[in-house]
């Protein structure tokens, strides 16, 4: 079978068995095993003198080749064009979208220094796989390189909605770009919608849809390729280990100690805007408000590592995250208990699975989120005799799978106080029901099944562009 090639903007850390992170990570690392192949990225580095070279580690029959960035690469591509321009879009914040020409230049420079990178490392019949919204040149890139391989695309965050995406000044040349790919592949059915309606309503192409599973087809910008929606899944049966481990393991010990019996809500999210922090805390504030039987007799766990600290968006939400905590614990804390704890720092893996099956809400309300992988984590980390309940956002991803959730929406502050009641009182039938129909869910469509419908069509989709020439 053809070697494949992962390209992403960050390369999972390496270790001896090999990635240390979940998820996608660990998903796609199996498909590098059985095939061979490399993982082709950003190294992570900065440099401020010197030209970068490119490293190369051997792992078994996986290559990890990794590069630096200079810093004005880096100030172009990452923090420019793709976080301060494409992610505010691609989340539905046109408020937040910044952007300036010389970046988008340097995004595609980036882009296309990255492909002549890589092209020197192909074999002919190499499969490519690029991920997320960094890279959405790159096929282009490749194939003025003369590269014809096949080449897919998945789109890990939402796919806006037209009328958005015509905010980013060059959305034209960015779906264009887009349509140098064989095959792209996006969260949800939502995703798959918007880029459609993109194609025929302003790019004057057609989509005419596959007979499911197969994906449809594109014709625009005088290109032919395929799209689908592939949901993103995570190994549950793996995550329900963790979890029972870390269960034994001292942070969660600790924890519960000074939990003293009361119910735990829990969340984990990268301290982006887009997560929904403040309202969150503000709906749990509500249910305070409303509820004194539930004064110190919950307590929120908020885990909300740093991200993108660089950045002006993401100092600002950290402030007034910050700010919310500290007024809705000064209203309600008493001397032996506090209402939320706020935690701006990163656990390991084993910890949050096991800190989620102590939980018994897990309050995962992101205002946009391309599928959102805690939620999936959530609910795989659960005790089937005693399960927690999820509340999750009607704008995550996950919301398409998992109707075993308390659906809500982000904006409604009153609305999420009254699925954090219902949550916290929820009889355990009711609590088993929910959750057996979510882990049946997530165990049809885990992160293999993912991974092999889009490589399915992957190659099946570049079969068909070689025979049509
Ligand atoms: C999201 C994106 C990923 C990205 C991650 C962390 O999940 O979809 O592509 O790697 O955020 O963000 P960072 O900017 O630190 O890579």
């Amino acid at each position: 079978m053809s070697r494949l090639i992962i390209v992403s903007n960050r390369v999972a850390p390496i270790s001896e068995g090999g990635p240390a992170a979940g998820g996608l990570a660990v998903g796609v690392y199996d498909a590098l095993k059985e095939t061979g192949g490399m993982w082709f990225g950003w190294s992570g580095d900065v440099l401020s003198s010197g030209q970068p070279h490119m490293q190369v580690v051997e792992r078994g029959p996986v290559t990890f080749a990794t590069i630096g960035l200079v810093r004005r690469d880096y100030d172009q591509y990452y923090r420019g064009f793709s976080n301060a321009t494409l992610w505010p879009a691609f989340h539905y914040r046109p408020d937040l979208i910044q952007y300036d020409r010389h970046d988008f230049e340097g995004y595609c420079r980036v882009n296309a220094w990255l492909a002549q990178q890589l092209v020197p490392l192909l074999q002919a019949d190499d499969v490519i796989w690029v991920h997320d919204y960094h890279l959405i040149p790159f096929a282009e890139a490749l194939r003025a390189a003369g590269v014809k391989n096949r080449i897919g695309f998945f789109l890990h965050i939402p796919f806006p909605a037209a009328q958005v995406l015509l905010s980013v000044p060059p959305h034209r040349e960015l779906v264009k770009a887009l349509c140098s790919f064989d095959l792209l592949g996006f969260q949800t059915q939502r995703d798959l919608r918007a880029f459609s309606d993109y194609i025929v309503s302003e790019a004057g192409g057609e989509v005419e849809p596959g007979l499911a599973p197969a994906p449809a087809t594109v014709r625009a910008f005088g290109r032919t390729l395929r799209a689908a929606a592939y949901p993103i899944g995570v190994y549950p049966d793996e995550v329900a280990q963790l979890a029972k481990a870390g269960t034994r393991g001292k942070p969660v010990r600790t924890m519960k100690a000074t939990l003293h019996d009361r119910k735990l809500i829990m969340s984990v999210d990268r301290l982006d805007y887009s997560k929904g922090l403040v309202e969150r805390f503000r709906a749990f504030e509500r249910l305070l408000d409303r509820s004194p039987a539930c004064r110190n007799q919950v307590s929120f766990v908020q885990i909300a590592p740093p991200t993108r600290a660089d950045m002006h968006a993401y100092q600002d939400i950290r402030l007034r995250l910050e700010a919310e905590s500290g007024r809705i614990n000064g209203r309600f804390a008493e001397l032996d208990w506090t209402p939320i704890r706020y935690i701006h720092r990163q656990y390991e893996r084993s910890v949050l699975a096991a800190l989620f099956r102590q939980s018994h809400v897990g309050y995962v309300t992101p205002l946009r989120d391309g599928m959102n992988l805690v939620a999936k984590e959530y609910v795989s980390a659960q005790d089937p005799d005693d399960p927690g309940v999820l509340v999750l956002s009607c704008f995550a991803g996950a919301a398409e799978e998992l109707s075993g959730a308390l659906i809500v929406n982000p904006i409604d502050i009153d609305g999420m106080a009254d699925a954090l009641g219902e949550a916290l009182a929820m009889p355990l039938a009711e609590r088993r029901a929910r959750y057996r129909d979510m882990i049946a869910q997530l165990r049809e469509n885990n992160v293999s099944v993912w991974r092999d419908n889009f490589m399915r069509d992957l190659r099946a989709a570049g079969e068909k562009r070689r025979t049509a020439k």
